[in-house]
């Protein structure tokens, strides 16, 4: 196995650093042209004094170091990617090209609303459609993450008891199928955390959930559909049990393409529901880019929103700031603007028929890969599935092979890992979301690479488990990779 350095070092060894290039072609630069030079707006006392250590490199040259370095990367637009849980879906460029307009790129936060009309326009348009397809009566934006959004709604929970001098609610209610943010952020905004086991159909136990329930729940947290890609089918009874006993419902709306326009977390009894935009609807996610997590709540909990919300009064948008009994900011400036626009864009450009479509073929998708995979590996529990499944390999175990193995071999066929060892409910699990957007031939080119893995488990299971060989960067020490992280190559410099 190769710790982090090594990685780098043979990236390094296939692809020269920046400063060990040399200039090929004439060094022609493209800058545009300024009429007025920096020094009038920046202080002298910031001027460098002397010009940066930057390789004095041609354009093309520069172009292709980076073009090269982003090859060595997999990412949506270069092929399927079924990590489960993260709905990996193909985000249309019609929302970049909407996202790269000048009037939405160059706006600053400190600017005056009445100058900013047509982003808070489209801010509260945003909270507007959100509202429709949760069925929520207020929403806020504020939150930049699923998790964001999670902790922001259990701190709206956490108001509303206080304020209703119930103070001795501490605790939250979480089943084993949910996603290992809903505990950290429970804990995180105060409250103890009550995980109670699923029943043999992946499902909540109502019987254990009878017994965890009591004067000391604040909250239950559900998805649904669950981690495992199965629907819990007795919310509504769910939801009556959390509410005799005085405790809210919290609905993690991560999965919610699953349900989408076909129902919504309001008719299934939630109070409060977090949004994964750069899930759902269609915004990237990871590498570093902004997320957002918006949080909508039923009428009651509205005073407790974060604030501010995007209001329409008499003169134009503005941001209310008045909400005396609110949790607060719980971010500093809107940052994430253009997720918020490339969301509203996408929700738009789809309409509510459209949103129903995708949602109807994420779960055929779905159903359809886990039932040609279902061939060949187990899949414990569920079907029909949402929007995702997870199959076991833990009969590979018997030649040494296992879940990451497949998931690195997987790599050399040129299809993303799915994502592994969650649920944990699930030996040696494999979770796979193919979302809507990838076509019957990609899910079978899917399927027969997985059939060919596993034949080569039979034959020849040393391939599989030093996997991956054809990509740029081959198996990492993950233990070490996680902790030693080389973020420029000065990190490496003082290896
Ligand atoms: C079910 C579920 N809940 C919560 C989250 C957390 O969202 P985020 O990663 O944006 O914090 C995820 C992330 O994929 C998720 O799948």
């Amino acid at each position: 196995m190769w710790g982090v350095a090594e990685v780098f070092r043979q990236a390094r060894y296939d692809e020269p650093l920046l400063s060990e290039l040399e200039a090929g072609g004439k060094k022609e630069r493209t800058f545009p042209h300024t009429e007025t030079g920096p020094e009038e707006y920046i202080p002298r006392r910031f001027m460098r004094r002397s010009p940066p250590a930057i390789p004095d490199l041609d354009e093309a040259t520069v172009v292709r170091h980076y073009t090269r370095l982003s090859q060595m990367n997999w990412g949506v637009d270069s092929g399927f990617y079924p990590l489960g849980s993260c709905t990996m879906k193909y985000n249309p460029r019609v929302n970049e090209r909407i996202a790269l307009l000048d009037e939405a790129r160059f706006i600053h936060p400190l600017q005056d609303p009445s100058t900013v009309q047509g982003a808070l326009w489209v801010m509260y348009d945003l909270q507007e459609a959100l509202k429709r397809i949760t069925g929520m009566d207020a929403v806020s934006l504020q939150p930049a993450a699923g998790a964001h959004g999670e902790f922001a709604g259990l701190s709206i929970i956490r108001a509303y008891h206080r304020d209703r001098g119930d103070s001795g609610r501490m605790e939250v209610i979480v089943p084993d199928t949910a996603h290992g943010t809903n505990p950290a952020s429970a804990a995180m905004a105060g409250f103890r955390v009550v995980q109670i086991p699923s029943g043999p159909d992946g499902c909540v136990d109502l019987e254990v959930l009878e017994g965890a329930l009591g004067d000391s729940t604040a909250a239950v947290m559900l998805t649904n559909p669950n981690t495992l890609g199965v629907f819990e089918k007795d919310a509504l009874r769910i939801a009556d049990m959390a509410h005799d006993v005085g405790a809210l419902l919290y609905y993690d709306g991560a999965n919610l393409n699953a349900i989408m326009g076909k129902t919504n977390p309001r008719a299934l009894g939630f109070d409060v529901v977090h949004l994964n935009l750069h899930k759902t609807f269609s915004t990237p996610h990871g590498g570093g880019g902004p997320g957002a997590g918006p949080v909508g709540v039923v009428d009651f909990l509205s005073p407790y929103l974060p604030v501010p919300t995007v209001e329409r009064g008499d003169e134009g948008f503005f941001l209310d700031w008045d909400r005396p009994k609110t949790i607060g900011p719980v971010k500093s400036f809107w940052g994430n603007f253009l997720v918020l626009l490339k969301a509203l864009a996408y929700i738009k450009n789809m309409g509510g028929d459209g949103l129903e479509e995708a949602c109807e073929r994420a779960v055929d998708n779905s159903n359809y890969l886990a039932q040609r995979v279902g061939d060949i590996l187990p899949v414990p529990y569920g079907g029909p599935w949402k929007h995702e499944f997870v199959a076991s390999a833990e009969p590979l175990k018997d030649k040494g092979v296992s879940a990451l193995d497949v998931a690195k071999r997987l790599l050399d066929y040129g299809f993303h890992a799915p994502t592994v060892y969650f649920p944990h409910l699930v030996p040696e699990a494999l979770m796979i979301e193919p979302t809507e957007t990838e076509s019957r031939k990609t899910l079978d080119g899917f399927v027969n690479a997985l059939s060919n893995i596993l034949e080569e488990v039979e034959r020849e299971p040393e391939v599989v488990k030093t996997a991956p060989h054809n990509t740029s960067v081959g198996r990492v020490d993950e233990t070490e990779a996680a902790k030693k992280m080389a973020f420029t190559w000065r990190d490496l410099e003082g290896e």
